[in-house]
Formats: structure tokens, C-alpha cells, sequence
């Protein structure tokens, strides 16, 4: 997968040891004689180039954030501007405001001048500095703009439709003849994109909904046949729900967005909620927001502004059949709901995401420095690579229900009841 370069990359590197451009991961890295045989497909590894396409004395470079909010996004914002300011020279970076919309001169804001001072104590908050939003932009209007402030290589950081607009800013760019490089930072709590192993925030995510779990749990525990449902966030994948899982312990049901379920009948989901406090006098149950979409009415569609597919409310959609059912089937029962939904992303990164991202900005700088576009920063087998954004929106990422990691999930929850690939 050969990544797209501007041009001859002339000017020495103010680095001393580098990456090869020759240098490849393998995406699939499982051997095994007896499996059908899988797709060869290798990556450029991530890291310093000898040589840079961009002069740094002469660059300029932008700062984008798009989407929902995630932990660690500040963290991505100060690693870029620290790397291009302090490894490489340049002197000149600009954050575009409220996400794509900060292209448009004629909707957006004027950007940020960003320097160390400014982005010295940002990484301990959550949420971005240079604020978000969904939705497209003119991408005409935005290369105008770029061109017009001599934006010679852009950051972009947000999730696989974020990433989608990165490639077409590249491509409108390129047929310009202006040579700018786009860099994608892969951003969502959700762990949802693919050629990513482990995105930044998701494991910050999973830390705050294992808290929820713990509460949801006491509360579960210290009322007679004490029911809690937690919903959690992952629209097309339920990551988040499968890890909180495993790091609380304390889950009894876990509904992924993958896994479609039967709600009635003797091997659906409420007879095996009713068997367990028949049982053991408490149940949590915790539900990705994308999950059970299959149980709603599927007609009537709602989109955001990205053109992403909004999620009917399984939580309270769950809370009320619960409620239903343990009233008809005569079972005393308490039941409570908590949506802790936006206040696990709002959150500042943990440990390990905070390393994450200061891995993935630094090499995203690396890339924009060598002249490479239209890729983003890929993690596969701990090795940060060259992900070309085209392959990046050609896939989806979703838990594999074939998997040990999910028959581990289901065994963590002791769940056993019909569920199938939605
Ligand atoms: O960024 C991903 C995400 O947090 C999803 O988990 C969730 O479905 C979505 O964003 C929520 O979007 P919004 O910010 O538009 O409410």
C-alpha cells in the first residue's frame, strides 16, 4: 500500500535515526497452515524520513478536530505543535476552529496561532481547544483558504467520516497542482477504524464506563432483585461495551451493535434477565447505543450532520420492555437507567491513551514533513504505519463474534442467551 508523495523530499532531516521508505508491516501477522489463506497486505511503518519533502524554515502547517469529542484530543493538539515547532523548526501553525467548518472563511472563525505557550497545560482537559463539529465543508471554498494562508501540510484528526473529508481536501488540492499534505490522526472512543489496532481515548472510555459499572453494580446489589441498565456509546461497534466488560467484571449482559438478539420467548433476552434475578437478586445490564437496533422501528431513518446513521434509544428502550415484563411475570423488582454517554468521552486521556497520542502526532508530523498525503496513522502490531485514506474508508471495524476476545466477553458476563450477527 504505497503511500502518495508530493514530490522529491530534498531537504536533510534535523533528526539522526530514521525509518526506511522501504520499510512494510505486515497487516496480517497469523500464520496458520490449516486457516484459508489471507490477503498479503503490507504498510509503510511510521517514523523520521532522511529526507523531507518541506523546508521547515518555510512551512507552514494546520491543526483540524472533527466530531464527537474523545479523550486525548488536546494531548494530539500539543504532541503536533511541540513536534513541528521543536523537533522540526517551523514557526507557523494555525488551529482551524469548530472542526471542518473553520475551512470556510465565510462560516468558520479566524484560526488559532498555536505555539508551546499556548498548548503548554492543554493535555490536562478534556474535550479540544480548537472545539468540534460534524459536518461537511465546500471543499473548493477550503483549499482556497489553505492556499490562501499558505497551509502547506494539514492535521486532521477525527474519525472515519472525518477521514473521508481529509481524502477529498487532498484530492481537490492535488488537482490544484497545490502541494499540500494531508495527515489523518484516527480519533474515536468508539475503537471503530480500521488498520487502527487501538484508537486514542477508547481505553480512557472504557476507564470512566467501568466506574459507571461499579456504581450500577452497587446499586444493582443493594436493592432486592436490583436491575441496572447502563448505556453506553459505540454506534456501529460495541468495543467500548466488550472492554468495560472484561476490565469491570461486575456485567451480567452484554448487547453489542454485531450481535442481533431475540427479546421474548424462552430463549430471548428477557427470560434470561428473569433467570438471573430469579437467581442472584441483581442483573446489570450494559448496551452500546447501536445495539438492538434490529427490536425498533427501523423506518423512519435520522441522520447527524456527518451522515451518520442516529441510533433509536435502545436504553430506555430496554428499561421500559424490563419494566413491562417483570410487572407481568408478578417478580418484584427495582430498576434503574444511567446514560453516562457523553461524560466518558468529555473526559482528559488516561496514562496510556496520553502515550498514544503523543506516538500518533509525532509520527503524522514525521509523514507531513517527508511530502507523504493523503494517508493517516495507522497501529497494527504495535507499529505506528501508512494507512492510504482511500483503504481506510473502504472497510468497516466491528467486534468478530467468531473470536476468543468475544467468547471472552460473554464469559466475563456469564451470558447465555440467543443472540446472532446482526
Ligand atoms: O465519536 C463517536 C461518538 O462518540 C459515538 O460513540 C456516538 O455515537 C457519537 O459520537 C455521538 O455523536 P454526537 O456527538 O453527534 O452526539
Amino acid at each position: 500500500m504505497n503511500i502518495t508523495v508530493l514530490g522529491e523530499a530534498r531537504h536533510a532531516s534535523p533528526l539522526s535515526c530514521f525509518v526506511s521508505d522501504k520499510a512494510r508491516v505486515l497487516f496480517n501477522a497469523i500464520v496458520d497452515p490449516d486457516a484459508p489463506p489471507t490477503e498479503e497486505l503490507l504498510l509503510e511503518v511510521a517514523g523520521p524520513r532522511e529526507k523531507l519533502f518541506f523546508d521547515p524554515k518555510k512551512t507552514r502547517a494546520g491543526i483540524v478536530t472533527c466530531g464527537g469529542l474523545c479523550p486525548g484530543l488536546n494531548n494530539v493538539i500539543r504532541s503536533l505543535v511541540l513536534q513541528l515547532h521543536h523537533v522540526y523548526g517551523l514557526r507557523e501553525i494555525l488551529g482551524f476552529v469548530n472542526g471542518y467548518q473553520g475551512l470556510d472563511p465565510w462560516r468558520g472563525e479566524e484560526p488559532i496561532p498555536l505555539t508551546p505557550a499556548f498548548v503548554e497545560n492543554i493535555h490536562k482537559e478534556g474535550g479540544s481547544v480548537l472545539n468540534t463539529s460534524r459536518g461537511p465543508v465546500d471543499v473548493s471554498v477550503a483549499v482556497d483558504n489553505l492556499i490562501r494562508r499558505k497551509i502547506d501540510m494539514l492535521f486532521v484528526v477525527g474519525g472515519d467520516g472525518t477521514q473521508r473529508g481529509g481524502a477529498a481536501l487532498f484530492q481537490e488540492a492535488k488537482s490544484r497542482g497545490h502541494a499540500l499534505a494531508v495527515v489523518g490522526i484516527p480519533k474515536t472512543i468508539d475503537n471503530d477504524v480500521p488498520f487502527v489496532s487501538r484508537t486514542f481515548g477508547y481505553l480512557s472510555a472504557v476507564e470512566e464506563a467501568t466506574k459507571v459499572i461499579t456504581c450500577a453494580h452497587t446499586e444493582a446489589h443493594s436493592v432486592h432483585n436490583g436491575i441496572v441498565v447502563v448505556k453506553i456509546m459505540g454506534r456501529n461497534a460495541g468495543f467500548i461495551a466488550a472492554g468495560a466488560t472484561i476490565a469491570s467484571q461486575d456485567v451480567n449482559f452484554t448487547l453489542v451493535p454485531e450481535a442481533a438478539f431475540v427479546l421474548d420467548g424462552e430463549n430471548g433476552f428477557l427470560a434470561a434477565l428473569k433467570k438471573r434475578v430469579v437467581e442472584r437478586a441483581h442483573a446489570v445490564i450494559l448496551v452500546a447505543e447501536g445495539a438492538g437496533q434490529h427490536l425498533m422501528d427501523t423506518h423512519e431513518k435520522q441522520f447527524d450532520a456527518s451522515g451518520n446513521l442516529k441510533s433509536k434509544d435502545i436504553g430506555i428502550f430496554l428499561r421500559d420492555h424490563i419494566d413491562a415484563y417483570f410487572k407481568q411475570e408478578g417478580i418484584p423488582f427495582t430498576l434503574r437507567y444511567i446514560d453516562p454517554s457523553y461524560i466518558v468521552r468529555s473526559v482528559p486521556a488516561g496514562a496510556e491513551d496520553a502515550i498514544l497520542c503523543d506516538f500518533f502526532a509525532r509520527n503524522a508530523v514525521h509523514a507531513a514533513m517527508a511530502g507523504k498525503t493523503g494517508l493517516v496513522i495507522g497501529l497494527q502490531h504495535d507499529v505506528f504505519t501508512h494507512v492510504p485514506i482511500e483503504l481506510l474508508a473502504s472497510r468497516k471495524k466491528q467486534l468478530d463474534l467468531s473470536s476468543p476476545a468475544w467468547q471472552g466477553v460473554l464469559a466475563a458476563a456469564g451470558q447465555d442467551f440467543a443472540h446472532f450477527p446482526a
